[in-house]
């Protein structure tokens, strides 16, 4: 192939670029820029001069992150693991908040000759604001437990809430299900004033807090502690005789839950028999079972060993795949390789906000850990 030939295949390519109304950029084998769109530069502010062919992909990345659009360790994954050559590309997904609010929804697709496309998608309207608080505080007998805290929660992300021992996490937790009341503040769900809506309102509503609802009856098996919830969800009196075609249509349900947190095979198993790890995962399935759009986490690690964090960790990422996710976690390394975004609470109040390559070097977060028990 001449180079004119390479030329005039690259200006059909970039015709056809034009038209999609997604922003999109081509990278060669060599990780060179070979094609973009206008939609790009549009969506991710980006100066028309850095539309050259044969710009390198990591000039691009870098430039992105010196503009504050990632955090320096975000690109030196993506540059140096993740497209170390474009032969080693592998198909992702991620959502970016743009340090302006907006939500862009990065899809990466390796090409059959080796290098790359990526298309940047705007989701933010898909990802609005679906759990916010106002100037939410509790006061215990003058102790402000949690003092003035403004949450933002994104539609289906996965968004955790840190901080050191007695920052007010599960506080916050508690004042979100009305397990406790407010002493001031506001609570708002998909626009809606739930400050003083009852416990079981909210979870009618879809708010659906795990290790907390104990719904895990150790004497019943594996199966029938989520038929239970699964009962409780369909609004069925558990204690009545129903007829077997009903109970097996619910066992049919059980067993597809079951088999999404890996416990299909420790169905008949008593819960009490079951590994604490495996435990947690039938937690989350009884959680499930109530079929949550807002499922709040508190500390789904704890206590855990290496190879069941890494279970719990893939299960909620799973499961996170069309719902939100509000996560207390201890185990930063789960923080980092599931959250979108961090807030961090120290003494009641927010400390510090964003993805977590910000939060992890942002000075006063990293104080603040100096000061606990769990760096
Ligand atoms: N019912 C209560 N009465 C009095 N003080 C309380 C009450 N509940 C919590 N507190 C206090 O409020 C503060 C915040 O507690 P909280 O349990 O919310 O912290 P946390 O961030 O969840 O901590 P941890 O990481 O240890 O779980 C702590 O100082 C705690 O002692
Ligand atoms: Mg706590």
């Amino acid at each position: 192939m001449t180079t004119d030939d390479a030329a005039a295949q690259l200006d059909v390519l970039q015709a056809g670029l034009d038209h999609i109304d997604q922003g999109v950029t081509v990278f060669d084998a060599d990780l060179r820029l070979v094609g973009w769109n206008r939609q790009v530069f549009d969506l991710l502010d980006l100066p028309l001069d850095l539309a050259r062919r044969d710009i390198h992909f990591s000039a691009f990345m870098r430039y992105n992150a010196e503009r504050g659009e990632y955090g320096a360790g975000d690109v030196d994954t993506l540059v140096d693991i993740r497209v170390e050559r474009a032969k080693d590309f592998k198909p992702h997904y991620m959502e970016r908040i743009r340090p302006n609010g907006q939500v862009i929804a990065v899809r990466g697709t390796p090409l059959p000759g080796g290098g790359f496309v990526t298309t940047y998608t705007d989701i933010t309207e898909d990802r609005d604001f679906v759990l916010e608080t106002e100037g939410l505080t509790k006061e215990f007998k003058g102790f402000l437990a949690v003092n003035d805290v403004n949450l933002k929660v994104r539609r289906r992300m996965i968004h955790a809430l840190i901080g050191p021992n007695g920052a007010g996490k599960t506080t916050v937790f508690n004042l979100l299900t009305r397990f406790i009341k407010a002493t001031a503040g506001r609570i708002a769900y998909k626009g809606k004033n739930i400050t003083n809506a009852s416990p079981d309102a909210i979870a009618a509503m879809g708010i659906v807090r795990s290790f907390q609802i104990s719904s895990v009856f150790p004497h019943l098996t594996v199966r029938e502690n989520v038929r239970v919830a699964l009962q409780r969800k369909h609004g069925m009196d558990t204690h009545f005789w129903r007829p077997a075609r009903e109970l097996n249509q619910l066992n049919d349900e059980a067993d597809a839950l079951l088999s999404q947190v890996g416990l299909r095979k420790f169905a008949d198993f008593a819960a009490v028999e079951l590994p604490y790890g495996r435990k947690r995962a039938l937690e989350i399935a009884t959680t499930l079972a109530l079929d949550p759009e807002l499922m709040l986490l508190d500390e789904p690690t704890q206590g855990m060993g290496h190879e069941d964090v890494g279970r719990i960790t893939e299960l909620i990422r799973r499961v996170a795949a069309r719902r939100t996710i509000l996560m207390v976690e201890h185990n930063l390394g789960v923080v980092a390789h599931l959250s979108s975004w961090i807030t961090v609470m120290q003494r009641g109040a927010i400390l510090a906000e964003g993805p977590y390559a910000d939060v992890s070097r942002n000075r006063d977060v990293i104080d603040a850990y100096m000061g606990s028990a769990h760096v």
